[in-house]
């Protein structure tokens, strides 16, 4: 038999299989659109090319950064010889969890002295979210809330919402968020979604720097926005990705989440991440905290969590929480970590200037909802120029601009060098 027949043999016998049929059916699923576009900007060999997809945070250089207060703790751990390998508890380092209660509740938050509070360390904010989610899916009273098991998202969200409310059971229903007359808040459609939904539902809301849009309600709003759910009896899934990006301020970026629980009478849970703040994506380090009326239920919470996250990774990874511990409690590395935070906050400021500027004064570009103010006052990482499908099309193919097809731009992708070239494919785009 020559080599040839051999080997047709051997495919004939795999094809007859039981193997063989076992996922034929599965379908090619589409890739994640961000990191498609990551992708075709790292292919592009054009040298002015940029890229304004992902949300991560870049220097001036367009350089990932690594902060000095990381630097240092890592130092620190490195020459910590007693630092082993064991695996961490369930819900993860004591220390960790608990300083990062205190970093988003506040250091005097009622709720964590009255051990209220449930706190669990999670796989960066994806990892609470899901966490949530599920807990949500095993123990929420649905049945008072309409009976549907769904949950409010904002429209637009972050992309991975849907799909992870989705991938536990939980249907994601869109509540208005963004107008696109005035690119601004659609306060109305918000309000109005919050009387009109059954009593008990749960609605997630972006505690800061608002993915995608950048728009934020005012404090004014807030406080308007927690009466209704006081009167509602809606469950608040706060999902806080940005604390410090927004405005340079830990405490100021936390006050809609700290407003909610000191109201007492709104249920609470909160997912938190360390990814953009402490510039550790790839460590994974993140926190869910879920906020009781008593002592009581808070523990009885926190046993249900452990019993969810021993089944789903076990523990979780110990490395970025002890970096984050360390930077939370050592007062050298946190005063190093308020700098490195404002640093962030202060030239993505710088960036939204130098833009709007560029638009306003140099190329007099006409604007989606009258002005380009929106640019200055949206918040965090992200800016929606409010430029449609084709307008952004023409900027990815010919401008070499990655950006997502809503027109999300990442204002960490841009630097002084790149911010003239990305207002004048805006600036064609606009007139096109
Ligand atoms: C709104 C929002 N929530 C959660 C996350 C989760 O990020 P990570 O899992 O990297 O912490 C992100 C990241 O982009 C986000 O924008």
């Amino acid at each position: 038999m020559s080599a040839q027949q051999r080997l047709s043999n051997i495919q004939q016998h795999i094809e007859n299989s039981a193997a063989a049929s076992i996922f034929s059916d599965v379908p090619q699923a589409p890739p994640d659109a961000i990191f498609k576009l990551t992708a075709a900007y790292k292919a592009d060999t054009y040298d002015k090319k940029v890229n304004l997809g992902v949300g991560a945070y870049r220097d001036d250089d367009g350089k990932p950064w690594v902060l000095p207060s990381v630097k240092m703790a890592k130092r620190a751990l490195l020459e910590n010889e007693d630092i082993d390998h064991e695996y961490l508890g369930i819900t993860g380092l004591n220390e960790f969890t608990s300083s990062a209660a205190k970093l988003i509740l506040g250091s005097s938050s009622e709720a964590i002295s009255e051990k209220r509070v449930s706190s669990v360390q999670t796989i960066s904010g994806t990892g609470a979210n899901h966490l949530g989610a599920v807990f949500l899916n095993k123990f929420y009273p649905f049945d008072k809330a309409g009976g549907q098991r769904q949950i409010y998202i904002s429209n637009p969200t972050w992309a991975n919402h849907k799909a992870i409310f989705n991938s536990v059971g939980i249907k994601p229903v869109d509540y208005p968020w963004y107008d696109a007359k005035t690119v601004g808040l659609d306060f109305e459609g918000l309000t109005k979604t919050l009387k009109e939904a059954p009593k008990q539902s749960v609605f997630l809301l972006h505690a800061c720097a608002h993915n995608p849009t950048g728009v934020d309600p005012t404090k004014e709003q807030w406080k308007q926005i927690a009466d209704l759910f006081e009167q509602q009896g809606h469950y608040a899934f706060f999902d806080c990705a940005y604390q410090g990006f927004a405005s340079g301020n830990l405490d100021e970026d936390a006050y809609s989440v700290r407003l909610f629980i000191e109201r007492r009478t709104i249920p609470v849970l909160v997912c938190q991440s360390f990814a953009k703040n402490a510039g550790l994506y790839g460590e994974r380090i993140g926190a869910l905290h879920i906020v009781s009326t008593t002592p009581e239920r808070a523990a009885a919470v926190t046993s249900q969590l452990s019993v969810i996250q021993r089944s789903e990774i076990s523990n979780p990874p110990a490395f970025g929480a002890r970096i984050v511990t360390m930077i939370l409690n050592e007062p050298k590395l946190w005063d190093q970590w308020q700098k490195d935070v404002t640093t962030m906050a202060d030239r993505i400021i710088s960036m939204r200037k130098s833009l709007h500027s560029l638009l306003v004064e140099k190329y007099k570009t006409p604007a989606p909802g009258g002005n380009w103010d929106h640019i200055l006052k949206q918040i965090g990482m992200f800016t929606f120029l409010g430029l449609n499908e084709k307008q952004c099309a023409l900027i990815v193919n010919e401008g070499h601009i990655y950006m997502t097809s809503n027109s999300r731009i990442s204002m960490a992708g841009l630097t002084t060098k790149n911010v003239e070239y990305v207002a004048s494919w805006i600036d064609k785009a606009a007139r096109s």
